[in-house]
């Protein structure tokens, strides 16, 4: 028998053949980001990451975080009861022609059953089954900022939870205080809900539906005057692919529907294999569009509703954690996000999207700004400077999970933009909401649950109709 040093003398010289002969290298050199139908569902799918700058989401090694506050849409859900009576006529259809074609894309509907998404029980609700859940997703979400800002938490006293008045909105922000906070184990919350009826005011976590000048038909005609019609090219080609079928451009709408909703419930969706790339790459800028010119950088009062929270946001963090709550947590509708995010400037300066041919040049993705689950977190660094020994304090935004740097504000330590050029950025792209609105000087002026709700007597009630 040789002597153990020799076999291991053997051992290592293997390793560093196997090494040397690698097939593999150390990095990767494909990219993958976009090559999934997910990317393509615009507002409907299930969460995506933002595709980022490559920042690292760390805390950079001299700050540390002193505030945090996150603004977010309902999480991944249940298709409508009238969207699961369209799937399960199409699916019948389908069924009923399906021996007309023997391998088109559609073959699978054959023996495809209708999911159980039992629109009687479940509605809109958060989806619970499948990978995709919204109820998985909330609670990754729940577990992860609970590690990043345990120091912040106060156990002793009770959290608000803020949340604009819908169920789905209502469930997400439950999901997420239980998972945060430990089923209560670990610190205490309670949910504040706020009236998203069109009433005039400020203190409302659904601006855009609270402003009475704010017409998301503004630029109905300019998106309706659009030639694209990608659903009419994709039933064309089923109609080519699978003759007998006979598709209209609707039966391929619900289908879209029916794949992302699919996703959301369930984790798979046939439906969207059979979609093809080029259709869903079309759909979806066809939907950006849409939220462009109603809710984005295309239609000028978005900023006017976005501009009330990222003014609010900004007067925390002016405040500091000494005044102004060090975490907040706030939930509302996709549309109020993507006003949120525009208002923020993270969507660029383009302010006009062609209707007629895809641009690809864009920075504005539905899928990448407002999917299922869409978030943004502010975060507010305390940094020492290594000169002067002193703290400074500096802003960061992570959109979806990725640090994204401000536009023309990013010198500070992981491209952070130091707090005082953060409030000139803002109060450079923010006009009060209240004036903007024409407000009735009778009703609040500006946002203040932040800092009264403790005394405001907020509804909690959460037994919603819809
Ligand atoms: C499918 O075929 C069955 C049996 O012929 C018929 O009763 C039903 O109405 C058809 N459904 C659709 C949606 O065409
Ligand atoms: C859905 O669930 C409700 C409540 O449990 C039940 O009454 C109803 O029959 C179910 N509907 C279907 C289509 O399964
Ligand atoms: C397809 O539908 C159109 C419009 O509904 C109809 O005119 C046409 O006859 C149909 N074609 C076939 C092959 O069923
Ligand atoms: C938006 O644009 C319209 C039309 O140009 C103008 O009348 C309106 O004052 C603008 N509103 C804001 C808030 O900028
Ligand atoms: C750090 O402190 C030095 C000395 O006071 C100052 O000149 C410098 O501007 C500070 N750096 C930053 C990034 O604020
Ligand atoms: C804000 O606007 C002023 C005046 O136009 C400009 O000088 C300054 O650079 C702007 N600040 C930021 C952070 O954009
Ligand atoms: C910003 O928010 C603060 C606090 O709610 C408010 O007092 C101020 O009027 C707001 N400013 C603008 C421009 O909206
Ligand atoms: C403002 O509100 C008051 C009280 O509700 C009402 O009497 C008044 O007519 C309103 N003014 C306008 C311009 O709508
Ligand atoms: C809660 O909201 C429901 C639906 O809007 C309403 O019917 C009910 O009266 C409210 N309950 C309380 C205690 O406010």
């Amino acid at each position: 028998m040789l002597f153990p040093t020799v076999l291991a003398t053997i051992a290592v010289f293997l390793a560093s053949i196997s090494e040397a002969l690698s097939f593999h290298p150390p990095y990767p050199q494909e990219s993958v980001d976009l090559d999934t139908p997910n990317r393509f569902l615009g507002n409907a799918g299930p969460f995506n990451e933002a595709i980022g700058y490559g920042i690292p989401a760390d805390t950079p090694e001299e700050c540390k975080i002193d505030q945090a506050h996150l603004f977010m849409r309902e999480g991944a859900r249940f298709p409508q009861k009238g969207q699961v009576e369209d799937y399960a006529e199409l699916l019948e259809t389908l069924k009923n022609s399906s021996i007309a074609v023997p391998g088109g894309p559609l073959a699978f509907a054959t023996d495809y059953e209708l999911l159980d998404f039992n629109a009687t029980k479940y509605g809109r609700h958060i989806s619970f089954d499948g990978i995709y859940s919204g109820s998985n997703e909330i609670h990754k979400l729940g577990a992860i900022l609970r590690a990043r800002y345990n120091h912040l938490v106060d156990e002793s006293s009770t959290t608000p939870i803020f949340a604009a008045a819908a169920q789905k909105v209502y469930d997400t922000a439950q999901i997420f205080g239980d998972s945060f906070f430990f089923g209560g184990r670990a610190g205490d919350y309670k949910i504040f809900v706020f009236d998203e009826e069109e009433s005039e005011t400020a203190n409302t976590l659904t601006g855009a539906y609270s402003c009475p000048l704010y017409d998301d038909d503004t630029n109905g005609d300019l998106v309706e005057s659009s030639k694209l019609d990608f659903d009419q090219w994709e039933a064309d080609r089923f109609n080519r692919l699978s003759p007998g079928f006979n598709f209209t451009d609707d039966d391929v709408y619900t289908m879209f529907s029916y794949c992302a909703f699919e996703l959301n419930a369930y984790g798979s969706s046939k439906f969207c294999d059979a979609l093809s790339r080029d259709y869903l790459i079309g759909h979806s800028y066809q939907l950006d569009l849409n939220y462009f010119y109603t809710y984005g950088p295309g239609y000028n009062f978005s900023t006017v509703g976005g501009g009330l929270y990222v003014n609010a946001t900004a007067t925390m963090l002016k405040q500091g954690p000494e005044v102004a709550p060090p975490l907040t947590f706030s939930f509302t509708h996709e549309t109020i996000l993507l006003n949120y995010i525009t208002a923020l400037g993270l969507l660029g300066d383009q302010t006009t999207l062609d209707v007629d041919k895809v641009d690809f040049n864009r920075y504005f993705h539905a899928s990448q700004a407002i999917p299922m689950g869409g978030r943004v977190v502010t975060e507010r660094l305390s940094c020492t400077n290594h000169t002067s020994g002193k703290d400074e304090s500096y802003v960061r935004i992570l959109l979806n999970n990725k640090v994204t740097p401000l536009p023309g504000c990013n010198s500070g330590p992981g491209f952070s933009c130091p707090l005082d050029d953060y409030l000139d950025y803002v109060s450079n792209k923010t006009v009060r909401f209240a004036d903007a609105c024409h407000l009735n000087s009778s009703v609040p002026q500006d946002l203040s649950f932040y800092w009264d709700w403790e005394t405001a007597k907020y509804s909690t009630n959460y037994t919603f109709e819809y």
